[in-house]
């Protein structure tokens, strides 16, 4: 599938203010300032467009531009370029603030202010929380008290996750939000949802009448969802101590994956039938009690091992985590959607830090064909699989039955990929800014999605908390703990290897893999 750039048909965003609060941060650095560069090289912000970039330290707007464009030049993926750089940094602002001072909003509505003079004063406002989710509320009734919403234009509030740490949380922390914003108002963003091949699960199944017909627990088998990653927790000890792989990957971006392969088609393709559908599936997944989480979730801790053949440390050697830290990096998880379109098919998902490869990938495995019959008489023809390719790769990958050429009747898996290097497609966070200033917020997050993904999640999260589900540990740079490959095979399945890992050839891993099993 070839990438054309994220400009086709589509418009420019109203004149807005755009507002990012945590201007200094990982996430502004290493994910904003480039995407909201390549929008603008693609004419996709709004025109005028004026950011303010808000933090706590001081700097003058000169130190800041130079600040972003050196961002921009080492995480981007275009450099910032001197002739268009000049016209962005023109609209790029910074105001110093610190959330705990209610002054210092007057102070930032005063800037804003003054700065509409020069670059048009339009009175829409998005403000873009990216900092510790403890501020979201405090920040969101200052923005109210301190009069930074404009009463003539529309005001919108992006936020990262994790929202809240559990359902308890969760509420407290959207009821604090509703105060000033209303659910439309609101893109909770799950970057996840920005990803070009997680946007395109529903064109695959709803633009081609091969898949639908066959996309039920008649045909299917089972679904397997893989995010692997091979970086550690790198500088983020401090909040991944609390969260573990369960809050930081599986409430969110796993399910988010399930949702939208496991949808019914929405009756419209408009943001709240789509969101609607996806809620259905977060009602009928199965909600485990935490005595039944243990046969059902997995999890486990990185041991000190190598990635790419370069030593790395054990989680608990990281700097920032307790030397007995009991926190998971990893978690698998069998789940069963018990309506009448999955009931019985396993969707197996698995996540993990410091795993071989890094890789996204959905498989959806189709069932055997019948045994002792033709060409499945000793009933080792391999069944069909369809792969979504998410990262490092995108595209799909169909693997079928044929004929090996010349031979008689020997039956061999052929391999279709249709699957390319991700370099050239915008970044999720191009995307999602881009629907987000334009008010489109089908790939957002709405809260009944988030406050049933925590239902499902608290109870597993009280097991790993009791220690009902086990902490296994893994060699960093493997495939996580064993307990995980017993997961699928405990149902006669295996995990699939993902692009890149090591096969020697399809044929001989469908030998090697039902050995496994029998
Ligand atoms: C984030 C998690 O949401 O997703 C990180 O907080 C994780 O821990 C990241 O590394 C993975 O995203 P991606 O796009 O690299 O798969």
């Amino acid at each position: 599938m070839q990438h054309t750039e994220f400009t086709q048909g589509l418009e420019a965003p109203n004149p807005q203010w755009f507002i990012l609060f945590g201007a200094t941060g990982d996430l502004a650095k290493r994910k904003l300032y480039p995407a909201l560069y390549s929008l603008y090289r693609n004419r996709l912000l709004p025109e005028p467009f004026a950011l303010a970039g808000v933090a706590r330290g001081a700097m003058d707007d000169g130190q800041f531009r130079e600040l972003v464009r050196e961002w921009v030049d080492k995480h981007g993926r275009r450099p910032a370029t001197s002739g268009d750089w000049e016209g962005f940094a023109a609209r790029v602002f910074y105001c110093p603030l610190d959330a705990n001072r209610p002054e210092d909003f007057d102070r930032l509505r005063a800037r804003i202010d003054q700065l509409a003079r020069s670059v048009g004063d339009p009175p829409n406002r998005v403000f873009y929380l990216a900092m510790a989710p403890d501020f979201f509320g405090k920040v969101a009734l200052q923005l109210k008290a301190r009069g930074l919403l404009h009463e003539r234009g529309f005001k919108r509030l992006i936020i990262e996750k994790p929202f809240g740490h559990d359902l308890a949380s969760a509420h407290k922390l959207n009821s604090e939000l509703y105060q000033v914003f209303e659910e439309s108002e609101i893109y909770r963003i799950d970057h996840y949802l920005g990803k070009e091949m997680v946007q395109n699960i529903e064109v695959i199944r709803f633009a081609n009448s091969i898949f639908e017909p066959v996309w039920n627990n008649r045909s299917i088998a089972n679904v397997q969802i893989t995010s692997s990653e091979t970086v550690g927790v790198e500088e983020r000890a401090g909040y991944y101590e609390s969260a573990g792989a369960l809050r930081d990957m599986v409430q969110n971006h796993m399910l988010q994956m399930v949702m939208m392969v496991a949808m019914e088609p929405p009756s419209r393709l408009h943001t709240e039938a789509i969101r609607d559908e996806k809620v259905k599936v977060l009602r009928s997944l199965r909600r485990y009690t935490a005595d039944e989480a243990a046969n059902h979730v997995v999890r486990g801790q990185y041991l000190a091992g190598a990635i790419g053949g370069a030593p790395v440390p054990g989680y608990r050697e990281e700097p920032g985590v307790k030397p007995d830290s009991r926190t998971e990096t990893f978690v698998a998880a069998r789940l069963f959607i018990d309506n009448f379109r999955w009931a019985g098919v396993p969707f197996y998902i698995r996540t993990g830090k410091r795993m071989a490869l890094k890789s996204t990938e959905i498989v959806i495995q189709f069932r055997n064909m019948p045994e002792h019959l033709y060409f499945n008489e000793d009933g080792t023809l391999g069944p069909n699989l369809l792969v979504i390719r998410v990262n490092p790769v995108e595209g799909m990958y169909l693997q079928l039955n044929a004929k090996r050429p010349g031979t008689e009747g020997d039956v061999v898996p052929v391999a279709m990929e249709f699957s390319q290097p991700r370099d050239s497609s915008p970044e999720a966070y191009e995307r999602l800014l881009y629907e987000a200033m334009r008010g489109d917020s089908t790939y957002f997050t709405r809260w009944d999605e988030v406050s049933l993904a925590w239902k499902l999640v608290d109870p597993m999260a009280e097991a790993f908390a009791d220690e009902r589900v086990p902490l296994s540990t893994y060699p960093a740079g493997s495939w996580g703990p064993e307990e995980a490959r017993r997961l699928p095979a405990a149902d006669g399945f295996w995990w699939w290897p993902v692009y890149g890992e090591e096969t020697p050839s399809v044929e001989h891993m469908l030998v090697r893999r039902y050995a496994q099993v029998l």
